[in-house]
């Protein structure tokens, strides 16, 4: 069985070039006018056509958080990657290896087991690997805590054979993050030590990195598509937003309900910060609906708000609350650009967990 995706199949994915090329262009200028580095985050389209078009608009490399996706990326010809996610044990070391024979690669790590898989790659590949140091800024994810952890291991890096010490880096740039960055910078200059680069990242601070002193590179991923959670928090508007979902109403047992054909397949089950009350994603048309529960392949629609109501066989669009796992449930998105043909393109990356 042969089946091919046709264009004007819901639910589908669509995304909006026009919109892409100007949230592109709008972060680029942003980096230039502060002197930042510009090294995109693709976790979120996850294509290597869209890599190559941050690329050639200024962006000096780009960010994967996964080698599967890093390997998908060096394939398609990128050759300037940072890897975003601490890589443990000699699995992770020989996967490292291969790539960083292909291209030049960078890792982050917060633990000296960390940096000795780095070294491991390195000398197994014979080429040079560059290793941050990832800090804590309020996160509460990975990432050390104190200044004197991070030179302690920026040391461990820098006496290591094949290793590089590419600098700090952290995830999302929190309030704590100026503190460290002046803390670490006093400690490590009175040992002596450069801190090539200060890496930050995330989309719904990244137009206030220039207020961070000491901060010289931005990770941003969601700003090329945007989504209710990044214009929830001020980074963007509705009409930022170039990825929507077109679903299908194929139910309407009630007054009050809609069936879409966009369930936790399609849309996930990430909510808002404002929780289940605000539902699983935006009804452009219908605003004042609420997607209020998600099966697998049914979206349940509250339209008891709603002044206007769908009709059955209606087309509707949905704006994602969180777009980089919703691009990772697709196997291909519909990209359009006024004035030109639709094209289905592969999500070349997506699934890539390991
Ligand atoms: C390490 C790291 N850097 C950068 C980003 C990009 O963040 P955003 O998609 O908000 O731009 C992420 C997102 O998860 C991340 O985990």
């Amino acid at each position: 069985m042969n089946f091919q995706p046709h264009a004007d199949d819901t639910p589908m994915p669509v995304v909006d070039l026009a919109i892409v090329e100007a949230n592109l262009k709008r972060m680029q200028a942003y980096c230039d006018q502060h002197g930042l580095k510009l090294r995109p985050h693709i976790k979120t389209h996850k294509m290597p056509g869209l890599a190559k078009w941050q690329m050639e608009l200024g962006a000096v490399g780009i960010t994967c958080q996964k080698l599967g996706e890093a390997e998908i990326m060096i394939d398609a010809g990128i050759t300037d990657i940072l890897i975003s996610y601490p890589l443990i044990g000699p699995v992770k070391a020989a996967r490292l290896a291969a790539l960083a024979r292909k291209a030049t690669l960078a890792v982050v790590a917060d633990s000296t087991l960390a940096i000795d898989t780095a070294a491991e790659a390195a000398e197994a590949a014979d080429a040079p690997i560059s290793v941050f140091i990832e800090f804590e800024s309020g996160g509460r994810r990975a990432g050390v805590g104190s200044p004197s952890e991070a030179l302690e291991l920026a040391k461990r890096i820098s006496g290591a054979p094949g290793l590089i010490f590419g600098g700090l880096m952290t995830y999302p740039l929190g309030p704590e993050a100026a503190a460290l960055i002046a803390a670490a910078q006093s400690l490590f200059a009175a040992e002596g030590l450069a801190i090539p680069t200060i890496s930050a990242g995330g989309t719904p601070r990244a137009f206030h990195a220039h207020e961070v002193p000491g901060v010289t590179e931005l990770r941003v991923g969601t700003y090329i598509y945007n989504d209710r959670n990044t214009v929830g928090q001020g980074a963007a508007t509705l009409d930022d937003c170039a990825l929507h979902i077109e679903a299908t109403v194929v139910s309407r047992p009630t007054a009050d309900r809609a069936i879409i054909d966009a369930g936790s397949k399609t849309l996930s089950s990430d909510l808002t910060p404002g929780g289940a009350a605000r539902g699983y994603g935006l009804m452009r048309d219908y605003p004042e609906a609420v997607i209020a529960k998600l099966n697998e392949e049914h979206g349940i629609v509250d339209l008891s708000a709603c002044a206007r109501r769908p009709e059955i066989g209606e087309t509707v669009r949905i704006i994602p609350n969180h777009v980089c796992v919703v691009v990772n449930l697709h196997d291909e998105i519909l990209m359009t650009r006024p004035g030109a043909p639709d094209v289905l393109m592969p999500v070349d990356a997506r699934g890539r967990s390991r």
